[in-house]
């Protein structure tokens, strides 16, 4: 497994497969890398003949007071389990490279990225898109791969890749959970014992609003009420948003089917989770 941090050595090292016909594909992350990281890399590698991951804290993604500092990060361990599932270069880019001095460009993907994390966290998905835009732009992949943890930048990504012609599969894989149901996250480092109970409310409320779907409640103010009760009866849960849409242009909704997405996002103490489930769709 090769590392690369320079970015002309990681277009020069895409420019060969392409040539030769080979398929290129591309799991980005930020690293601290869990189970849900390796379910991508194990798709890419069954689904490309070369396989990169990238590991980049993207700055720009994060707001003012936000975790950008603290954000998890070991990567010795990252390259330990990029090695076991198979990855044939890890890129590993600096910030200062990355973002060089003069740098003023970026990638706004408008409506979709507007409501749900696109409120809370402002800016933040115009820095998504803007480094899988490089990112695309210098590992040339055939395929990338993303988690559905994350619907909504999945969303945005793939609008992107449309909108600007770009020559690439997104592919959408399916949310990784820990045996008690909590979405995988490189984020529940941040979590204390009693934190990482609490968040399983999460996952509950996701069930109730499975099972009163299943029973037939379409009625969007219904299924808002019930989730949104189930987080508060947990202390130190504080909403985010709970919010139900419509699984493509994520535009609000008053009666649910079974293409609705559920999706929240919830403080527990300073950490801020997010989950989703599309309510027609297997968990
Ligand atoms: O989901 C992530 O880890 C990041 O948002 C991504 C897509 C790698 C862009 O920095």
């Amino acid at each position: 497994m090769k590392v690369i941090n320079s970015i002309v050595h990681m277009q020069a090292l895409a420019i060969a497969p392409e040539r030769e016909g080979r398929r290129i594909a591309f799991v980005p992350t930020m690293g601290y890398l869990h189970e849900g990281h390796a379910s991508l890399l194990r798709e890419g590698r069954k689904r490309g003949d070369v396989l990169v991951l990238s590991i980049f804290v993207n700055p720009i993604q994060f707001g003012r007071n936000e975790d950008l500092d603290r954000y998890p990060r070991d990567l010795a361990r990252d390259c330990q389990l990029a090695e076991a599932c198979g990855v044939d270069v890890v890129f590993i880019p600096s910030a200062s490279e990355m973002y060089p001095h003069g740098f003023q460009t970026g990638v706004t993907v408008r409506d979709i990225a507007l409501p749900l994390c696109g409120g809370s966290r402002p800016g933040h998905f115009d820095g998504v898109a803007t480094v899988v835009a490089k990112l695309f732009n210098i590992v040339r992949p055939d395929v990338a791969f993303f988690g559905n943890k994350d619907y909504q930048q999945l969303a945005v990504i793939r609008r992107m890749a449309a909108d600007l012609n770009m020559p690439v599969e997104v592919v959408g894989m399916p949310i990784v959970r820990e045996a008690d149901g909590l979405a995988m996250s490189s984020r529940n480092a941040y979590l204390s014992q009693s934190e990482r109970q609490c968040a399983l409310c999460l996952f509950r409320a996701i069930n109730r609003a499975r099972e009163l779907f299943a029973a037939g409640e379409q009625s969007v103010a219904v299924l808002l009420r019930e989730t949104r009760i189930v987080i508060e009866q947990e202390s130190s849960a504080v909403i985010d948003y709970v919010e139900f849409r419509d699984g493509e242009m994520l535009q609000e909704l008053e009666v649910a089917d079974g293409r609705t997405l559920l999706a929240l996002a919830v403080k527990i103490g300073q950490t801020r989770l997010i989950d989703n489930t599309v309510l027609g769709e297997e968990l």
